[in-house]
């Protein structure tokens, strides 16, 4: 037996798993594991680098047969951008932070399906004006970029608001029975993005994947002192949550100090490539808690929509007949 949402019905996937277009991690290997095994993934266009975007779609584009789709953060796109991935007919594009409205047009005249991540209700409705088909409601607990709302009240308030569009439950979904508690919010389907870091497909180097097995949704924290460590303008009300380290201890608070040091950004630079825990950057959501063994991801959706679905079931059980 499998999950049928109206996710499911519309993309014509089995399981309604998503696999998050995440900059850094979701490569064209990862997005087309998560398609085969009956998910949709998406690939992680991030600031829209044509180079890297122009190989990874190759790579999803040959790997699978299924439905898949690719994501730029909408602030950061460009038209040139969002065509690029066209040029390759995706089931979706997706975009999150920042105004849809320039690039749907673009999106929805190909017939492609436009999903849009959002981080509070009034980003939903202005997704939902721009004609977006699926609206992801993404709470504070997701790991990398985000904002100050969480999934629990934020998912039902989306729903609400944006009925009939679809609702995915984004943040802090990390296994099963977040997919089953985000489907009782009366969401269609979740989107997980750290608990697909961690598999062999993902493209964080593994001194990443290690500190995210060994780590804890505690030790994360939200924070703009990565951004400015890499020089990025993220607008408010952004700010990304990964794990805190010693670099992160020294610099919050000084992050206008931090981006105006190229010294300092240099020492970050250096010591994020070399794998240097107590400086590098680790994107990670407060599910990391979960995530106990780097796991191939075809596996985990096997998995996560098996628990789900069987959550489901028993939940029915123990209504009184
Ligand atoms: C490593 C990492 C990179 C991310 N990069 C992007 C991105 O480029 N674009 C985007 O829309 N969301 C990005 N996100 C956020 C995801 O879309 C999603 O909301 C989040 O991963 C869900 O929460 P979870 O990490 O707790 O599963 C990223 C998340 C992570 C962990």
């Amino acid at each position: 037996m499998a999950i049928r949402t109206s996710f499911t019905e519309l993309f014509g996937v089995p399981h309604p798993l998503v696999l998050a277009p995440m900059g850094g991690a979701s490569g064209g290997a990862l997005a087309a594991a998560v398609s085969e095994a009956g998910g949709l993934g998406l690939v992680g266009g991030g600031y829209g680098d044509p180079g890297w975007l122009e190989r990874e779609l190759d790579t999803v584009a040959d790997a699978t047969d299924k439905p898949w789709g690719a994501g730029v953060i909408t602030w950061a796109a460009s038209e040139d951008a969002v065509r690029l991935i066209l040029s390759y007919r995706p089931a979706a594009v997706f975009l999150s932070f920042g105004d849809p409205a320039p690039y749907a047009v673009l999106v929805k005249e190909t017939g492609v399906r436009l999903i849009c991540q959002v981080q509070d209700v009034a980003g939903a409705r202005q997704a939902a004006a721009a004609g977006a088909d699926v609206i992801v409601a993404q709470g504070t607990e997701a790991g990398g970029h985000g904002s100050r709302r969480a999934t629990l009240p934020l998912v039902p308030a989306v729903v609400d608001t944006v009925a009939p569009v679809p609702v995915l439950a984004a943040g802090g979904i990390t296994d099963g029975r977040g997919v089953a508690a985000a489907l009782m919010l009366g969401a269609q389907g979740a989107v997980l993005g750290t608990r697909f870091c961690a598999t062999p497909e993902s493209l964080y180097p593994d001194w990443a994947k290690k500190r995210l097995v060994a780590g804890s949704g505690d030790e994360t924290s939200r924070t703009r002192v990565f951004d400015a460590a890499r020089d990025f303008g993220w607008p408010a009300p952004y700010t990304g949550r990964a794990l805190r380290n010693a670099f992160v201890d020294a610099w919050a608070g000084r992050e206008d100090e931090l981006r105006a040091s190229a010294q300092a950004r240099e020492r970050f630079a250096l010591g994020h490539q070399a794998g240097d825990p107590d400086v590098g950057l680790v994107w990670a959501g407060e599910g990391t808690d979960l995530i106990t063994a780097v796991e191939p991801a075809g596996e985990l959706v096997a998995q996560i929509a098996a628990e789900a679905e069987e959550l489901l079931r028993t939940a029915a059980r123990q209504l009184d007949h």
